[in-house]
């Protein structure tokens, strides 16, 4: 084997090998990269303008590198002919999916490693010359020993050096955190080998990553890290959480708090923002993972600890809808309540294990009429998600979803925000004059706060036109923007909602992305996630 990596293959082309690979192959334009998959559609998509995955900044990358749109020669493809691009690599990344085992020993928490597996026997039946056999996904520790053993038993004569090089990108800035990682971790054996194999993927990354973040480390102890990162990240929203439900009861606010302890440099500001419950397709399926080796080794204490970081998040997005429900006199049934934001977090599509999920559902066990809006995930993909999870003909019967937040909004008796999107800011709202008493506008009845010329005032940038003279509840709008006020493109128009929503017009934050004070100035009660009621 020659120890420069020349030609590279990457089986599966999902969230990890599709960025990585464009990344890797952008940087490389001597190395070949070819990303294969199973599924026809999915390759078919990353042939095209319209890739499968939404990664702001991906495109770009891929353009580069797939149609040398800066004059060179493309050198990143996508195929489906797997077998014909592991005979011709040197250096075959494993990036398949491992999701949580749904059957038999371990079901419900360990890893199924039932792609990793197909993805090694594939390499074994096909290979002919000696490779490189890196493991991307996160596998349990001990996973690069298992498939050591298919190797030998399938392939004897032909040599492997297995590696493991986790990899660390979260959606949404997928493309800057491979540009510029913490760390890139290299796994591998001690012997002589293996050393030079590790060699020569480090060289791959050196073409853009500064040599000192290149850390190699031994085998087990790099399957493990990957493990224990994401389980740690996952812990410190748990603890930020159940800190929420302290603020909530106390009057202390959670920001607040995250600010204060995120100064401390021991504990750090990143990862600590209280939200209805984190989601994604790691950090739950990781954690299980872990308590499952842990209960494996015979460490129920370790396992219960670990244990307890998905508990509390099923707790905080329970909490979340309990207090939702409880707001709104504890009956949901018939009344339309508006989800802002389905995908798991920002700047993403991808809604796997997202908190909308859950509590979306338990709102429609409550018989509400949910409307949904997500400026990036499909329709079809929140009906499937839903059904997967609940009745589908409560679904069918109950969930809408719009391809605006003023639709989604219009008529609902509350406005629940479950992502954190841009789109969703307030910032757009000029700031209320300290001396507005907002308590005291909670407080008026509806005709008396359309009545209320005092806070009509231009200088609170706010117009209230007079509502309706009869003491009706008809919805008419009493919020009209001011003409200084520009809506930037990227935000939802708040005034609108004010004007189409149902009174009181409640607004549940689960992520804290609105000003609840902006909002309290257009006529809004906002009750946001780790802060007390109706601010
Ligand atoms: C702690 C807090 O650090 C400090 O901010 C607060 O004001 C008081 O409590 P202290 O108890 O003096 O300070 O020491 P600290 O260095 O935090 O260590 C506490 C214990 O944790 C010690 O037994 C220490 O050995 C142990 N420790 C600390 C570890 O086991 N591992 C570590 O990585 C750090
Ligand atoms: C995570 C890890 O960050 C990444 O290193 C690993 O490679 C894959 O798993 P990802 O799941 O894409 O990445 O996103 P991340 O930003 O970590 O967020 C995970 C979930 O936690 C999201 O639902 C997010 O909204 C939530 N979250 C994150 C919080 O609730 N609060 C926070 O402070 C940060
Ligand atoms: P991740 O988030 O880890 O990237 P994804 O589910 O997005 O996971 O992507 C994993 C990809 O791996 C999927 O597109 C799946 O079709 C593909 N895959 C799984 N097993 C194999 C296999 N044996 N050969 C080729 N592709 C595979």
């Amino acid at each position: 084997r020659a120890n420069k990596v020349s030609n590279i293959c990457c089986i599966g082309a999902g969230y990890v090998g599709g960025p990585t690979c464009a990344v890797i192959a952008k940087n490389n334009p001597d190395i070949t990269v070819t990303v294969v998959d199973l599924s026809e559609p999915r390759i078919a998509a990353w042939c095209s303008p319209a890739l499968p995955i939404f990664e702001p900044g991906l495109y770009d990358v891929v353009q580069v590198a797939r149609d040398g749109t800066d004059g060179r020669t493309p050198n990143l493809y996508f195929s489906t002919n797997i077998s014909q691009a592991i005979d011709e690599a040197d250096l075959i990344f494993i990036s398949v999916n491992t999701p949580t085992k749904t059957a038999g020993r371990g079901a419900g928490s360990a890893s199924d490693l039932a792609y990793v597996e197909s993805a090694a026997r594939h390499i074994a039946e096909v290979a002919r010359s000696d490779k490189i056999i890196v493991e991307k996904s996160t596998v349990p520790c001990g996973t690069a020993g298992s498939l050591r053993d298919i190797f030998n038993a399938l392939a004897p004569s032909v040599h492997f050096d297995i590696l493991s090089n986790p990899e660390f990108l979260a959606e949404g800035t997928a493309i800057n955190d491979l540009v510029k990682p913490d760390r890139i971790l290299i796994g591998s054996l001690t012997d002589e080998r293996s050393v030079s194999a590790a060699e020569a993927l480090a060289d791959v990354y050196a073409a853009w990553v500064p040599r000192e973040r290149i850390i190699t480390i031994n085998l087990w102890s790099s399957e493990l890290a990957k493990l224990a990162a994401n389980c740690m990240l996952a812990q410190r929203i748990s603890s930020i959480n159940s800190l929420s439900a302290i603020c909530e009861a106390t009057g202390a606010n959670i920001e607040e708090l995250s600010y204060a302890v995120g100064l401390d440099t021991r504990i750090g500001s990143k990862m600590l923002k209280a939200s209805a419950g984190f989601g994604g397709s790691c950090f739950k399926k990781d954690v299980l993972s872990l308590v499952f080796i842990a209960e494996s080794l015979h460490l129920p204490e370790v396992a219960n600890y670990w244990k307890s970081v998905v508990d509390i998040n099923e707790y905080q997005k329970d909490r979340f809808t309990k207090r939702i429900t409880k707001s709104m006199y504890n009956t949901l049934a018939r009344k339309k309540i508006a989800v802002l934001g389905f995908a798991y977090k920002k700047n993403t599509g991808d809604t796997r294990e997202s908190a909308a999920i859950s509590v979306i559902g338990q709102l429609i066990t409550e018989r509400a009429n949910v409307a949904i809006f997500d400026p990036q995930v499909k329709e079809e993909q929140i009906l499937r998600d839903l059904a997967a999870e609940h009745p589908a003909q409560i679904v069918r019967d109950s969930v809408t979803v719009y391809a605006d937040a003023i639709s989604a909004c219009a008529d609902a008796c509350a406005v629940v925000i479950l992502t954190e999107w841009d789109h969703f800011k307030t910032d757009q709202i000029p700031e209320p004059r300290p001396d507005v008493d907002l308590g005291a506008l909670h407080a008026m009845d509806e005709r008396a706060l359309s009545n209320h010329h005092s806070i009509a005032s231009s200088d609170s940038g706010i117009d209230v036109v007079d509502g309706s003279a009869d003491s009706s509840p008809t919805i008419k709008p009493i919020v009209q923007q001011p003409a200084s006020v520009k809506t930037n493109g990227q935000r939802i128009d708040w005034y609108k909602i004010a004007a189409t929503m149902r009174r009181p017009r409640l607004v549940f934050d689960g992520r804290n992305v609105v000003d609840p004070r902006r909002l309290a100035s257009l006529g809004f009660k906002v009750e946001s996630i780790g802060k007390r009621g109706w601010q």
